[in-house]
Parts: structure tokens; sequence; C-alpha cells
């Protein structure tokens, strides 16, 4: 289906949502926004969709924030709108999420990739957050979001310096989980996806809400969310079925 910022396309229990404005390198603004919002919150609110694929072209995932949209923004204007808080509508999404990154993943399109649960990339792509060369910061959870994922060390220098990564030093670096030939990049993001929605979903969804914990829980605390998760699974049809299905050698039927 073509929206005028973003192109979206279901296949079965996948959805893939491509940022769409090849003429600005998929800045993000505000009518890219509204379009993202209402298909995002549509799918997330869809038993049938049970993931998705976020991505961009072969140039840019995304180039960040649309600076020219922002330029004459006043203080009180990015208080009162709450600039960019809508583009958490991703972070928020509780179906699964891939991001497949090729080309400029910066600012902002560097920060909606990472609210995404698993970030994949091609050999092509590059990361960075450089806001402070246009005067400002990053503004979309790129201080906290790429200082849990690469170290402060790193974080710091990147976020300082507005050095972009590339694809290489974003796996080494634990800011991305796996990269791929280019050429590969979208059917990877489409069996990752497909994979993932094949699953149960009471699983999926409490092994993300876990792994995500750990980003702001003590080790503790953490396991002690995983344990009581772990043993609610047991009150599932699909563990019956997943154990059993193993059991008998045969492909579990996941319902949920
Ligand atoms: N906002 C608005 N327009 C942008 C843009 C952005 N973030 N990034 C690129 N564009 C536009 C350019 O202005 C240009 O438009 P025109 O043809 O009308 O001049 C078009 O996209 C193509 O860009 P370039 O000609 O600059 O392409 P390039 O290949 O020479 O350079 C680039 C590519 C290095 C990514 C460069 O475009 C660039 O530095 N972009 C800005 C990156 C940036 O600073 N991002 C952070 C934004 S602030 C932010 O994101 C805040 C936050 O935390 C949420």
């Amino acid at each position: 289906m073509a929206n005028s910022h973003i192109l979206t396309e279901n296949n079965g229990s996948v959805a893939t949502l491509r940022l769409n404005r090849p003429e600005a390198l998929n800045a993000l603004n505000a009518a890219m926004l509204d379009e993202v919002k209402l298909t995002i919150e549509a799918w997330d609110a869809d038993p049938q969709i049970r993931a998705i694929v976020i991505t961009g072209s072969e140039k840019a995932f995304a180039a960040g924030a649309d600076i020219k949209e922002m330029i004459d923004k006043t203080h009180l204007d990015a208080m009162a709108e709450n600039l960019l808080d809508g583009w958490y509508c991703i972070a928020r999404c509780r179906t699964p999420t891939i991001a497949a990154v090729s080309g400029y993943a910066l600012g902002g399109g560097c920060e909606v990739a990472m609210m995404c649960d698993i970030l994949l990339c091609s050999d092509t792509a590059r990361f960075g957050q450089p806001e402070i060369t246009i005067g400002t910061i990053p503004g979309l959870g790129g201080t906290q979001r790429l200082t849990r994922r690469v170290g402060s060390a790193k974080a710091m220098e990147l976020v300082l310096t507005g050095r972009m990564m590339d694809a290489e030093e974003a796996e080494r670096s634990g800011l991305v989980s796996r990269v791929v030939p280019l050429a590969e990049l979208e059917a990877q993001a489409q069996e990752t996806a497909q994979r993932v929605a094949g699953f149960s979903g009471a699983a999926v969804r409490l092994a993300r809400d876990c792994v995500h914990a750990a980003g702001s829980t003590t080790l503790e605390q953490g396991i002690a969310l995983e344990q009581r998760a772990f043993h609610s699974l047991f009150g599932t049809e699909d563990q019956i079925e997943g154990m059993t299905a193993f059991a008998e050698k045969r492909t579990p039927n996941f319902k949920r």
C-alpha cells in the first residue's frame, strides 16, 4: 500500500514498513510520523500481525530528524508539541520489530533503528549521532540506547564527535546483531521476522520483555522477573504443544 511518505506491505503474519522520502534521505518529518504512527498502532492492534520489519532505501534507512523542519522551532514550540515524541510508538510497539538498515542511519534514524527489537544491517550501513554538528544533541534516546548497546566509551566519542561507524564497527561494538551483504538484507530481515512470527506469541512477548528489562533492572530483579515469566508460560497451551511436539519429533503448531 502506498502512503505519501511510507510504503507498506503485508506478507501473512509479517508486515513491512518502508520509510520513503528518497529526496531527503528518508529524513523523519511530521507528515511521515503521522503515517508511521497510524500504521504501527494499527498493526500492533492486529493479532494477525506477529512481526514487523522497518526498513528504508538502499542509500538511507533515515538520515535523521528533518533538520529543515526544525530550524525555526523555539524552545516553547519543542516543549508544547513534545517534539519527536511520536516516534516512540516504535519503542512502545508490543509486536516484535526488526530494523533492516542499509546506508545512512543517522541521528533520529539511528535512534529509530535502536528502538527495534532486532537490528540487522547491510555491509553498506553507516550509523552515527551527528546532532552535535548542527548545534544540538540526540533527542530520540540516542544518548541512552547507544550507551547501553555500545558502552559509554564509544557512545561518548560518537555523540561528542558526530563520527559515523561502518557496519563492521557497528557489529563489533554490539550496536547491531548481524551484518549481511546488501543483496541479502531484505530476504534476511523477512526470514528473521517470519521465524519470530511463527513462535508462541506469549513466549515471544515475555522473552522480549525480559531482555528489555535487563537494561534497567539489577541482575537479581531481572532474574526474578525472568523466573516468574518462565513459570507463567506453563499456563499456556503453546508450552504443552512445543514440548509435546519435541517429544513426538514433529513441528509444533503454536496458536497464540
Ligand atoms: N533533514 C533534512 N534534510 C536532509 C537530512 C535531514 N536530516 N539529511 C539529508 N537531507 C536532504 C539534504 O538536504 C538534501 O536535500 P536537497 O537535495 O534538497 O539539498 C538531500 O537530503 C540529499 O542529501 P545530501 O545532498 O546532503 O546527500 P549526501 O550524500 O551529500 O550526504 C549525509 C548524506 C551525510 C547523510 C548528509 O545528508 C547529512 O549530513 N545529513 C544530515 C545528518 C544529520 O545531521 N542528522 C541528524 C539530524 S537531527 C536529529 O536526528 C535529532 C534527533 O536526535 C532526533
